[in-house]
């Protein structure tokens, strides 16, 4: 890789949004009835894990995990405590997953898989369809048998984890430097090879988010970005199913961060895509550099999320240039709390007013079926009390104890003031102080839950189900949460039966 624009990064500083957080000092009697007046001492401190600190504005913070790793006691401590979402390094790439034609092998994907979603953290699928970690047997086959054999591997794994991954790199690395396409053996079979593995991919699995990932198209300047650019956007003016792209934001190998590269993720995502920075590392983790990675993705409201290709510098696939957060022991690097404190600097996602249409791309199946048929069942639990997330032990809570129409609620400490008091109504609605009821802004994955006042359409209606999930009338889709911490956002997602997924209305 030889690039370009060594990073004068001019990063926008974002006010801190300080929040009051006002002491209940009072006693007894006096309390009780000053409980009513007294603002409610409430979240948005400080996250103090990248993960956390991410989930504050929706967003999620990754690592790449090797599954070779998780008997490391420091490595599985770092990264289950620091990370929200997970790709596997290697072990869901081709070679690992179809090692002989037609006999796929998810021990090392389930692996992590398994150890990601018992800890709430979800996982991105990578690769589907890509010129490197091919099985020989694949690398032996050419024309029309090259192709059937790319449609049958993305239809096996994605089978096998259909409905269980939010998103998909479907095609990795698939330009050159100039901006044309790779030479490859799967370009080879034809220029239609990337659209021809996003359709196979969209009726594989509906709810995954499908991806197109790739390095060095961080500049906007440079030929591969806009060799990119062009395909998405051709790609959507067709109609072909794409729903993001990936940055591997790998500014090591001589890359470093360009000073537009949130030109690049807002004009990905003025496409009508969601943009994501896939495999971070940085050469010697500089620390403006990291920074600036980062405060550019908060500045996009569709950047999703960051994931950083690795754990601890030893851990890295380029571990001489030491580019991770952590080092070989697993201690904090001045990287580390660069990103915290961009991380920590976002703004909050801008709420989608309840009219708004959903936030991904029309290509994308408006809702899944959940597991079960919610609408079906009466409500095991109903009346006044908090909305309880078994996993995280918190409430949904109201920050600041505001009534703004469009406030997102977040997880918080069970306190049980009147921000975390919801009554369930006859018609199905979930209220907070009296006139106003949760309210699902929009109805795809990742619509933001918030406060609005109540009006008595679909977005406001919510099902109590026997399962212990609660989903959105209109959307399907399930109360969810990125991660336990006080200050993540709720949101909707299709309900995948995880433990980040089961809340109830508790009296208390
Ligand atoms: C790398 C892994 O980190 C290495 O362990 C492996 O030997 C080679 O692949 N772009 C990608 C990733 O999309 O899958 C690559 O991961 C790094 C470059």
């Amino acid at each position: 890789m030889t690039n370009k624009d060594v990073g004068e990064y001019r990063g926008r500083t974002l006010r801190r949004l300080r929040r009051p957080r006002v002491l209940l000092a009072a006693t007894g009697a006096v309390a009780a009835a000053a409980l009513a007046f007294v603002m409610v001492p409430n979240a948005n401190a400080a996250a103090s894990t990248l993960g956390a600190a991410a989930a504050q504005s929706g967003r999620y913070f990754g690592t790449a995990i090797a599954a070779g790793r998780l008997n490391d006691g420091t490595y599985t401590t770092v990264a289950g405590r620091e990370f929200n979402m997970v790709t596997a390094e290697n072990e869901m790439k081709p070679d690992a997953t179809e090692p002989q034609r037609g006999q796929f092998n998810f021990n090392g994907g389930d692996q992590i898989y398994t150890w990601a979603t018992q800890r709430g953290m979800k996982v991105r699928g990578h690769t589907l369809a890509w010129h490197s970690q091919q099985p020989a047997w694949f690398q032996s086959l050419s024309g029309s048998s090259l192709r059937q054999a790319m449609i049958d591997h993305i239809n096996g794994v994605m089978a096998h984890y259909k409905g269980k991954l939010p998103y998909w790199d479907v095609v990795n690395e698939a330009f050159a430097e100039n901006g044309t396409r790779r030479a490859s053996n799967l370009q080879s079979t034809g220029n239609d090879w990337i659209e021809v593995a996003f359709k196979t991919a969209r009726n594989a699995d509906p709810s995954a988010k499908l991806c197109y990932n790739d390095y060095n198209i961080e500049n906007w300047s440079y030929a591969k970005t806009q060799g990119v650019y062009s395909m998405v956007k051709d790609f959507k003016s067709r109609g072909v199913p794409i729903d993001c792209v990936g940055l591997q934001t790998h500014f090591t190998g001589g890359s470093s961060l360009p000073s537009n590269f949130q030109t690049t993720l807002s004009s990905f995502a003025a496409l009508g895509v969601d943009v994501a920075l896939t495999e971070a590392d940085v050469t010697n983790a500089s620390t403006s550099q990291y920074s600036g990675l980062t405060t550019a993705c908060m500045n996009v409201p569709r950047c999703v999320g960051i994931t950083v290709w690795g754990v601890r510098d030893s851990d890295s696939w380029r571990s001489s240039e030491s580019p991770l957060l952590f080092d070989g022991s697993g201690n904090k690097k001045a990287a580390y709390t660069s990103v915290l404190n961009a991380l920590n600097a976002a703004p909050p996602t801008s709420p989608t007013p309840t009219t708004a249409s959903p936030t991904v791309s029309p290509t994308t199946s408006p809702t899944t079926s959940p597991s079960t048929s919610p609408s079906s069942s009466p409500p095991p639990t109903g009346g006044t009390g908090v909305i309880l997330g078994s996993q995280s032990g918190r409430c949904i809570d109201v920050p600041n104890s505001s009534h703004n129409n469009g406030t997102r609620v977040q997880l918080y400490d069970c306190h049980g003031q009147t921000n975390q008091t919801w009554t369930y109504t006859a018609s199905k609605q979930l209220t907070v102080y009296g006139n106003m009821c949760l309210d699902a802004a929009g109805s795809a994955n990742g619509a933001a839950v918030q406060i609005y006042s109540c009006n008595g359409q679909a977005n406001q209606q919510w099902n109590l189900n026997s399962n212990g999930t609660i989903t959105g009338v209109q959307s399907g889709r399930c109360l969810d949460v990125w991660s336990t911490s006080n200050g993540a956002q709720v949101q909707l997602y299709s309900c995948s039966g995880q433990a980040n997924q089961q809340f109830r209305l508790t009296a208390r």
